[in-house]
């Protein structure tokens, strides 16, 4: 089976995250930066656990200074992408690594993706769209800019709002207010949650969060009665598989809880994360569930025609995908 040219539908990417190490490498050197640190000899990133890896992401974003570098990011990104088969990818852009929360510059940073995005969408067939992240460990405070700005530029572009970060960081509850900031202005919803956390992350942040999507989610395994309210509720995990296994969150592929999930009604798609961070792309994500759990065409089929309809972008995008 030729998995790399299966048409696919991604939702969960973190655009820095998607930066290939040779690209931070040349910002770096462009800028007269030296985060020699945060390779290994091979020039993969280098990293020893998920705190760690979040020490690295936000050291890299140092190389990202301006609306001109995430223009060349996102080419880059999106390049990759559609080599693997991706037709549609939403992706997690932050005002924190895009101007600090500045309104004015983030409006620049946007266009300057946008451009970027634009352009593939006519040259390689692919369709890029924003939701706009606070990061949850530098707290509810820090996030208020980030969510006004996410607000401001809703439509187009940006089409929801969410949360990423140290998932042991607060509570939910802690972050209601952005995310009912978020709502009144009409914004699809999502949320890292049981990445790290358990059951009762996963609960808490549908009680008070109200999402309409929860990033991972595997958390929820350890309680059946979450489990059945995933399924009834129709909220969609965007299930990372590789990203899982390579951080440790789950022990082995073998034990990756996507399919007992699935088998009990809960909406399942598949993402990369950020996939030159652990070694993986969406052709290798479907290889390994096909050689783990069997799955075929037609389950990859059901899935990405799942996150079709969990997609943020409007019903026009959605249909020309289709
Ligand atoms: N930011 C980038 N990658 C992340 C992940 N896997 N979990 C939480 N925040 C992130
Ligand atoms: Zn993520």
């Amino acid at each position: 089976m030729n998995f790399q040219d299966m048409p696919k539908v991604e939702l969960h990417t973190h655009l820095e995250g998607c930066a290939p190490p040779e690209f931070i490498r040349m910002l770096a050197k462009e800028k007269g930066l030296d985060l020699s640190g945060i390779f290994n000899a091979d020039g993969t990133y280098a990293y020893r656990d998920f705190d760690h890896f979040l020490e690295v992401y936000e050291a890299a974003c140092t190389t990202l200074q301006g609306p001109q570098d995430f223009y060349r990011l996102t080419k880059a990104v999106l390049e990759e992408s559609a080599s693997h088969g991706v037709v549609y990818q939403e992706t997690f852009i932050s005002p924190d690594f895009c101007g600090g929360g500045d309104l004015g510059a983030w409006r620049e940073y946007l266009a300057a993706m946008e451009e970027a995005a634009a352009e593939a969408d006519r040259d390689l067939g692919i369709t890029l769209r924003g939701i706009v992240t606070v990061i949850r460990h530098f707290g509810p405070e820090a996030g208020k800019p980030a969510a006004h700005c996410g607000v401001e530029t809703f439509g187009g572009f940006v089409r929801g709002f969410g949360m990423a970060g140290g998932e042991m960081v607060g509570r939910p509850a802690d972050y209601s207010y952005l995310f009912d900031q978020a709502r009144e202005a009409g914004m699809p919803l999502h949320c890292h949650a049981g990445e790290w956390g358990g059951p009762s992350m996963v609960q808490e942040t549908l009680d008070h969060l109200k999402v309409d999507r929860i990033g991972h989610g595997i958390g929820a395994i350890d309680d059946p009665a979450l489990v059945q309210r995933l399924a009834d509720s129709g909220v969609t995990l965007e299930v990372c598989p590789g990203s899982n296994v390579f951080l440790g969150a789950v022990d082995s592929w073998e034990s990756h809880p996507i399919q007992k999930l699935r088998d009990a009604g809960v909406k399942v798609t598949v993402s990369t994360d950020d996939p030159p961070f652990f070694g993986t792309t969406m052709t290798r994500e479907y290889e390994m569930l096909n050689k783990t759990f069997g799955w075929t065409k037609p389950d990859f089929d059901e899935v990405n025609r799942t996150a079709l309809a969990a997609a943020f972008c409007d019903d026009a995008t959605r249909q020309t995908i289709a």
